[in-house]
């Protein structure tokens, strides 16, 4: 009797752990929508249109310039954040809430560009600020082949005070000043070099509007490694002055621009060797951004308030290549190896004539 009712019992138990490992008994556990989307969790159902409605009406479906500045504006928002506080609220919406404020500072120039889109979306859609930015951030990388799945909470409340001026570190920052900065927001040297992965799906307008829409990398519409490896290649001095910060160094690759801090990064003992790690490891970057980007978009937050709503952000499409490529016409001495202790890896060269002019990300 005794073993019998044991018998029952090990067989009940092992088919409860059958059926819940069984994607039947999963699907059980998710709730309908009233659009008819299962989600795991039933407070994301809202975001569901908003999904969509940023991929179809305001991304156009691309990795394009609406995409890459919704990246950019998560940051700018989120980076508004001290550690001994006083600096404004982190990922809070503040950069939208108090835009007469914040994009007049000199780091948000170009935000207002999709500021003024992302602000009436969230209006309309009836979502904070916090949200529309950081989810739009997830569902923006959804769209570049190669990014991760960030994770992504919903459910900010709104901004209380706005960010101070100076939290987001300027091009023509130095290294250390760079640091401190991302230091005070809780983040490592090797967390901001995994942050800037971001600048493989960039361009800028303002720092040389002369030549407004030019990518960081010959791959903007891919968030692969090429900007680790084309930061890193030897370029040209300009003898004269550049924009604002004198000593710039152009890219050798026509058409492509270079941020001082990135070129800078790449070269400083502090974190040449991550930057370089990323060159032929597209897996490893896109790992190591995803959870840099997951901390910062609650920056400020208390996770446990919100809701995990990673389930609707779509995975991106693979790449086929997972390294960076030395363009056409360049060979492994025009790279400025600056990593004293890991042996810089072999990359592929590109087939095809020297000639790499890049054209700009088209305006949306
Ligand atoms: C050292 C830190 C950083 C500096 C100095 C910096 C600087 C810049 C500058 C000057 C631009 C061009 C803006 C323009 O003229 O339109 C830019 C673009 C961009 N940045 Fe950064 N950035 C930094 C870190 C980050 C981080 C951490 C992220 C995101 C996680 C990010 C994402 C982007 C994106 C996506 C763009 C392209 C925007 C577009 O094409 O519309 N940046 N950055
Ligand atoms: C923004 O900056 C401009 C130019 O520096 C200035 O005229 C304007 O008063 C500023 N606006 C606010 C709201 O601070
Ligand atoms: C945030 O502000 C909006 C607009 O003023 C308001 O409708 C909404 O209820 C506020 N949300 C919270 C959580 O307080």
């Amino acid at each position: 009797m005794a073993f019998s009712l044991l018998s029952v019992v090990s067989t009940a138990l092992a088919l409860a752990a059958t059926v819940s490992a069984s994607p039947a008994a999963d699907s059980l556990k998710l709730k309908t929508c009233p659009d008819g989307t299962k989600v795991r969790n039933a407070e994301c159902c809202r975001f569901v249109k908003v999904r969509d409605d940023l991929i179809n009406d305001l991304f156009e479906g691309e990795c394009g310039e609406n995409a890459h500045s919704t990246v950019r504006i998560a940051f700018h928002d989120a980076i508004g954040f001290s550690k001994k506080g006083g600096k404004g609220g982190g990922a809070d919406g503040s950069i939208l809430q108090f835009d007469d404020i914040e994009l007049n500072f000199t780091m948000n120039a170009g935000i207002d560009e999709i500021a003024d889109d992302l602000k009436p979306f969230a209006d309309q859609h009836g979502i904070s600020y916090g949200d529309v930015i950081q989810f739009g951030s997830s569902v923006a990388l959804s769209l570049c082949p190669g990014a991760p799945v960030v994770q992504t909470f919903v459910g900010r409340g709104n901004a209380t005070v706005p960010a101070s001026d100076f939290t987001v570190p300027e091009p023509f920052d130095t290294v250390p000043d760079i640091l401190a900065r991302m230091a005070d927001a809780g983040f490592s040297p090797a967390e901001l070099i995994a942050l800037l992965a971001s600048h493989s799906i960039a361009a800028q307008d303002k720092i040389e509007p002369a030549i407004a829409r030019s990518p960081f990398d010959s791959t903007p519409d891919q968030f692969d490694p090429q900007v680790y490896l084309d930061v890193l290649l030897k370029g040209t001095v300009l003898p004269g002055n550049l924009g604002p910060g004198k000593g710039e160094v152009l890219s050798p690759v026509d058409g492509e621009f270079r941020l001082q801090s990135d070129a800078a990064l790449a070269r400083d003992p502090q974190t040449a060797c991550t930057w370089q790690g990323f060159v032929s490891d597209q897996a490893l970057m896109a790992k190591e951004f995803a959870k840099a980007m997951a901390k910062l978009a609650i920056l400020g937050q208390n996770p446990a308030k919100l809701t995990d709503c990673t389930e609707l952000i779509p995975q991106a499409k693979p790449l086929k290549r997972k390294t960076a490529v030395i363009p056409a016409g360049k060979t492994r001495k025009d790279i400025e190896v600056s990593c004293p202790y890991n042996r810089f890896p072999n990359l592929p060269t590109a087939a095809g004539p020297p000639v790499t002019s890049v054209p700009p990300v088209p305006e949306q």
